[in-house]
């Protein structure tokens, strides 16, 4: 993985943006697939975290990097954060004249597609869940489906702490997701960016018979056909560049970048907002 700046005359990079580090799980996702593309990735590491903050506050802050990223030259924009995307996507979609992806409804359009029994748990931060946004998306796409849904806020920092198999976070896992089990989910959407790294332990506290979405990979393929459908999409022989730009403490950035990336970061820019 390098830090290098996009080159001049090299094609424009996506831009995507989190509350902090978690979107990197999207961004690992985006670089796997599309790898061709280069990436710009903005973490609002001074500001993090969005999940407790008001809707007024996230799209404020969303629509600031949003503008910072089209300085930058993106071509298009990836919002990896659930609780942006639940607040923010429609107001970027109507300001920002570019292609605008979000996590919410490729993670709906996974979980429609998974779920057996039609019977969907979806778990995010308070902000995720009190927008309501997956219901309507999840809704949008199947109205029959039943949906139970629950605010986890004490995840993040659990995963952030590198608990991500520790007796503690079983405890609260367990007292969590007490009603998915009681309400006989078959399917779990991980509606926030840190929960794929406690798919394992969330797989064990629910059994094996729960079907676990993380929206990253449906996620990047829907940015892939967002790409193409605009002719946006870099040549098959273009060499990627891939930015990193922390609001805050690039230290932490590099240290837990890493475990929710897949792979190094070896340098990190900041940039402060706002
Ligand atoms: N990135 C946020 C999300 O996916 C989680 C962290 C936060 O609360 O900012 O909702």
């Amino acid at each position: 993985m390098v830090s290098a700046r996009v080159a001049r005359g090299a094609p424009a990079p996506i831009g995507v943006f989190d509350s902090g580090i978690g979107g990197l799980t999207v961004a690992h996702e985006i670089i796997r697939q599309l790898p061709h593309e280069s990436v710009i990735y903005f973490g609002d590491t001074a500001r993090v975290p969005y999940g407790p903050k008001s809707p007024d506050t996230v799209r404020r802050y969303s629509r600031e990097i949003a503008s910072f990223l089209r300085e930058q030259g993106v071509k298009n924009i990836v919002i990896a954060c659930n609780t942006a995307t639940a607040h923010a996507l429609g107001t970027l979609r109507e300001e920002f004249d570019m292609p605008i992806v979000g996590v919410v409804e490729p993670g709906a359009r996974a979980a429609v597609a998974a779920t057996r029994r039609g019977h969907i748990g979806v778990i995010g931060t308070v902000g995720t869940i009190k927008s309501g946004a997956y219901e309507r998306a999840i809704r949008a796409l199947n109205p029959d489906v039943m949906i139970t849904a629950r605010a986890c806020p004490l995840f993040v920092p659990l995963v952030e702490e590198g608990w991500t198999d520790h007796p503690a976070t079983r405890l609260v896992a367990k007292e969590y997701l007490a009603p998915m089990l009681e309400a006989d989910i078959d399917t779990l959407v991980l509606g926030c960016t840190h929960y794929p790294l406690l798919k394992p332990l969330l797989g064990e506290v629910l059994g094996p018979d729960v079907r676990l979405i993380d929206s990253a990979e449906e996620t990047a393929a829907e940015t892939a056909r967002a790409l193409h459908d605009e002719s946006l999409a870099a040549a098959a022989d273009a060499e990627p560049n891939y930015r990193f730009i922390a609001s805050d403490d690039p230290l932490q950035f590099l240290q837990l970048g890493q475990r929710f990336l897949g792979g190094a970061i070896e340098g990190v820019e900041i940039r402060t907002l706002g």
